[in-house]
């Protein structure tokens, strides 16, 4: 088999990595890579600032796309699939906005378009919808998706401040370039959509729908929570309904021991409810090298065989809330509850609702699953 020849647009952390990865192998080879000051590496490869000179070289086979944002890449990538290089990038701005329309033009130009990287890291999540699940019916598709938020809810659990906690996962390199992204619960909601894409056949925009982060939660309620038998995690889930698809981001309530509560550092779970029963991917959502082994095989899969592989069709589905219990306690533990209807079920310190109260001074919701 030829020599696959590939270069990269980026050179951050997951690019170093994926440079790493290929240096052990000899039927992958990189033959440029875009970086924005040249200078300020010391990488023994061929480094432009010209994209150009990547897009135009028809020697070049596979573009990875590593360098973050939806401005340029959306056009580098776009221009490459017009010149006829197949794309793997990490982007999940990108493929979450324009992921069905990528897609499209990948196959209209007979090239690859994947981006397994672009959700859970190094977890092989988007190859199993892809491929292993693509002809089961998926119920719902649920996880924590973020590694940023699970990491800081789970300092602050330990006593340490939200603010702290966020500049340490900054440190840590979870964290994105503007980390409102992962503490406004959008990050995990352009996951969601690419998830929801593979799994419903119907491309949702995140920006569109109904996402709350965890820039609200403070450490006390995290202890409340604690005392009650509780913990919290941004939680992501999608899930079909009878003529639409039900798709929400947010901070939720599991009773302690549950799964999500495990995870650790930058870990995500994954959980795919469908007709082949549930199935649940775990593993590194974040890192160089976890990302980078995603990207390779990326690239694998399209030496071998993608660009032959059938389109996938999408549908336009109305998307609508979903139905959710909801967690109430009063921040200020001695202070009676306020006056509620019978139907609500009260427990030690909070009640369970059906649906969110209106906003009280002193009262804390957070959206509740049993299981
Ligand atoms: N900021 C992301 C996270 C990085 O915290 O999960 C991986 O997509």
């Amino acid at each position: 088999m030829k020599t696959t020849r590939i270069a990269m647009l980026g050179l951050g952390t997951v690019g170093k990595s994926v440079v790493e990865i290929l240096a052990h192998q000899n039927t992958v080879v990189i033959d440029k890579i875009l970086v924005r000051n040249p200078h300020r590496h010391t990488i023994d490869l061929p480094l432009t600032t010209n994209v150009w000179e990547i897009i135009e070289d028809p020697d070049i086979d596979i573009v990875v796309e590593v360098m973050g944002g939806v401005d340029p890449a959306y056009e580098y990538v776009t221009s490459a699939l017009h010149s006829g290089k197949s794309v793997v990038t990490a982007n999940k701005e990108v493929v979450a906005r324009y992921g069905q329309e990528l897609m499209e033009l990948a196959r209209q130009n007979r090239q690859g378009f994947l981006f397994e990287a672009s959700v859970g890291g190094g977890i092989p999540i988007l190859d199993a919808l892809n491929w292993h699940l693509r002809t089961t019916v998926i119920h719902a598709i649920e996880g924590v998706i973020n590694g940023t938020t699970n990491f800081i809810l789970h300092e602050m659990e330990q006593g340490m401040e939200f603010s702290h906690a966020l500049k340490r996962a900054q440190a840590l390199g979870f964290a994105e370039q503007d980390p409102s992204a992962d503490v406004g619960g959008w990050d995990s909601a352009r996951k969601l959509s690419i998830l929801s894409g593979l799994a419903f056949n119907s491309w949702i925009h995140a920006e569109e729908e109904q996402v709350s982060g965890i820039t609200h939660v403070k450490s006390s309620h995290l202890h409340r929570l604690r005392d009650m038998g509780f913990g919290l995690r941004l939680v992501a889930r999608a899930e079909a309904q009878a003529s639409s698809l039900g798709f929400v981001v947010a901070p939720t309530v599991y009773p302690l021991g549950h799964r999500y509560l495990q995870l650790s550092g930058s870990q995500n779970a994954v959980g795919i409810f469908s007709q082949a029963g549930t199935i649940w991917f775990e593993g590194p959502g974040a890192g160089g090298i976890a990302t980078a082994t995603s990207i390779v095989s990326d690239i694998q899969r399209i030496r071998f065989s993608l660009p032959d592989r059938e389109p996938l069709r999408f549908d336009n589905v109305p998307v609508a809330d979903i139905d959710d219990a909801y967690l109430i306690f009063r921040e200020e533990a001695r202070q009676p509850m306020p006056e509620v209807p019978d139907s609500l079920q009260k427990g030690p310190g909070y009640l369970l609702s059906s649906y969110p109260l209106p906003p009280d001074k002193g009262l804390v919701q957070y959206r509740f699953r049993a299981k």
